[in-house]
């Protein structure tokens, strides 16, 4: 908890700001495809980074021993010291101290190719599926929105994430045979989650370097949407999953960002990429404060011009193209 809530906590509700009265519960989100290259670690920076900028205390967890992640975010995997490796499998080493700064409101967590012995170093450790759900509860850091960037395996390290996370987010493009792959995916993931954390949900499919133009595109995004259409009311983990909106468009700005070490937000800030991962952090905070009651929160929703222009932008986009019609939605 961070010092001006706990002293609010002290003093009672009636010391906090309006805006403030009903905190935002901390969310935890991992973002999961076995599938490789679909997606994960450009929506973890930088939606967290568009969270981040809309106010929110985040941590980015970098679970994949490629440490991608950190290297986007201009952490050289090599040089940067102790990571997520040493959090797993060093009962000494707390999160709060493999965490780096990489922007403002945005924390990090790295992993480097070390993490790729964690698997089997952990075979033999007592509730190893366990241990980054323990090590957070017990860090002194106070984020609001934790993303975990889980590798294209459902391993151990998946696990981990799994056990910590609330909700899962299934990064993916609109393909046939990702499609295909999908129900598979989302069973795996509730069976996997089943025995570690039954609370699990999965919140959506977060269509990546969508091509809104494609008629192929289009055709499996409906089919998307009826899936989850048929799920809806059900007893599964993905009974309340929707398409997420925005789709996020291909755009190459989102794939040079990485080389400069920088987020979207700094390397292109107006691109449709960056315009994309905006409005999906600002419908995810509605979402989140409508689900925690601070639907009326407005002072803290309110969205920056950037983002009020972004909206605009896309809503003028969608409704300029003939994929208008089959555009995502809930
Ligand atoms: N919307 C987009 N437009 C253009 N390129 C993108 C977009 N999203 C991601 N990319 C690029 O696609 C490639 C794969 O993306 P990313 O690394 O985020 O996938 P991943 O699912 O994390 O992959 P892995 O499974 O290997 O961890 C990267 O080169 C990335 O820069
Ligand atoms: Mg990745």
């Amino acid at each position: 908890m961070s010092e001006p809530r706990q002293e609010a906590a002290e003093a009672g509700d009636a010391a906090l700001p309006v805006g403030d009265r009903n905190p935002p519960r901390p969310r935890l989100v991992a973002l999961i495809n076995q599938k490789g290259g679909v997606g994960k670690t450009t929506s973890t920076v930088n939606l967290g980074a568009a969270l981040a900028d809309a106010g929110r205390r985040v941590l980015l967890i970098d679970l994949d021993p490629q440490g991608h992640l950190s290297l986007h975010l201009g952490i050289d995997p090599d040089t940067c010291g102790e990571t997520v490796y040493d959090v797993l499998l060093d009962p000494e080493v707390g999160l709060d101290s493999v965490v780096h700064k990489a922007r403002p409101n945005l924390d990090v967590v790295p992993a480097n190719v070390d993490l790729a012995a964690a698997e089997s170093e952990l075979a033999s450790v007592e509730d190893r599926h366990a241990i980054l759900t323990r090590k957070y509860r017990a860090a002194a850091g106070a984020w609001d929105v934790v993303l975990l960037d889980c590798p294209p395996s459902l391993g151990m390290l998946t696990l981990n994430g799994l056990a910590l996370a609330e909700e899962v987010i299934v990064p993916m493009q609109a393909h046939f045979l990702a499609l295909q792959g999908l129900g598979r995916l989302l069973e795996t993931v509730s069976l996997v989650g089943r025995g570690v954390n039954p609370d699990l949900r999965v919140s959506g499919v977060l269509l990546c370097m969508h091509e809104r133009q494609s008629s192929h595109g289009r055709e499996v995004v409906s089919e998307l949407k009826q899936f989850f259409r048929e799920a809806k009311g059900g007893d599964q983990a993905w009974s309340g999953a929707s398409v997420l909106l925005p789709a996020v468009r291909r755009n190459i700005k989102l794939a040079e960002a990485p080389s400069f070490g920088q987020t979207i937000l700094d390397y292109a800030p107006n691109c449709p990429g960056a315009m994309d991962y905006r409005t999906l952090a600002q419908r995810l905070l509605e979402r989140w404060d409508k689900e925690d009651g601070r639907a009326g929160d407005a002072g803290r929703l309110a969205p920056s011009a950037s983002v009020q222009t972004a909206v605009v932008e896309t809503v003028r986009e969608e409704s300029s193209t003939p994929s208008a019609t089959v555009s995502v939605e809930d």
